[in-house]
């Protein structure tokens, strides 16, 4: 197997390139960094060498993308709006999602891959409904921007035509994989997980034909 990784230096990107670089086989991770040296050394290092590959870039950049993707057969986007390396002073964008993913499905297209595992968040597209209306004035002041961001990556990864999994995680945790947690189309309540079980909800759908023969073309929302 042969991982494209976007946001892989840190969070739930990053436990995905950690738990992908544990499976025996090994799969060859390809992941994209605009701070390479982020990417922790154990990942780069030793054994995990020869199966991991950083390119340095930004998800603007289609030449850099091109490179993550050729040859590989699995895409996870796990994006967010993080502050710029090279800008560490200006405010965070609100629109990394929505500007990079369309870089992506363009790399996926020319190069023909057909599997593509994006995480955004409950709360997005029709999960917006299964948030407690008592909540969502809160919600909406705090993370209005980042989710309408969302909502329009998802739109374009739905209107691409390529085969997807988009999973909607709650309120994301550091904590240890637990393997525990539900996933399903509506969870009308509110909930947390942790990262790594997010990683490992990706990990199965990306190694699992059945796992994700069940959820292509959805959008599952995932809690613990
Ligand atoms: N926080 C929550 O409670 C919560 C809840 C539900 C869903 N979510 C969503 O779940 C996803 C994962 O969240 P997370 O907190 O684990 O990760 P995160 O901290 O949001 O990490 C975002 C990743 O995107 C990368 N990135 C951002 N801009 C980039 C650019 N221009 N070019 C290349 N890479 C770029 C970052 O790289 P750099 O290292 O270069 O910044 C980082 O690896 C995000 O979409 C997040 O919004 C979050």
């Amino acid at each position: 197997m042969k991982f494209a990784v976007f946001g892989g230096t840190q969070g739930v990107g990053l436990e995905f390139v950690k738990q992908a670089l544990d499976l025996d086989p090994k799969p060859s991770v390809r992941l994209l960094a605009r701070t390479p040296s982020k990417v922790p050394a154990e990942l780069r290092e030793n054994a995990n060498a020869a199966f991991t590959t950083v390119v340095e870039g930004d998800i603007r950049n289609q030449e850099a993308v091109d490179r993550v993707v050729e040859g590989t057969n699995v895409v996870i986007l796990s994006l967010g709006n993080t502050k710029s390396p090279q800008n560490p002073d200006a405010m965070r964008p609100v629109d990394t999602c929505s500007v990079g993913t369309p870089v992506v499905l363009n790399a996926m297209k020319k190069h023909n891959v057909q599997k593509l595992i994006c995480v955004t968040s409950a709360g997005v597209g029709d999960s917006w409904a299964d948030v407690p209306w008592w909540i969502k004035p809160v919600i909406w002041y705090f993370i209005g921007a980042a989710l309408k961001d969302k909502d329009i990556q998802e739109q374009q990864i739905k209107d691409s035509g390529i085969p997807f999994v988009i999973v909607r995680p709650g309120g994301l945790q550091n904590a240890p994989k637990t393997g525990v947690y539900r996933v399903a189309e509506h969870i009308a309540e509110l909930g947390r997980v942790a990262r790594a079980d997010v990683a490992d909800l990706c990990v199965k759908l990306a190694t699992d034909e059945a796992e994700w023969a069940n959820w292509v073309g959805k959008t599952p929302t995932q809690i613990a």
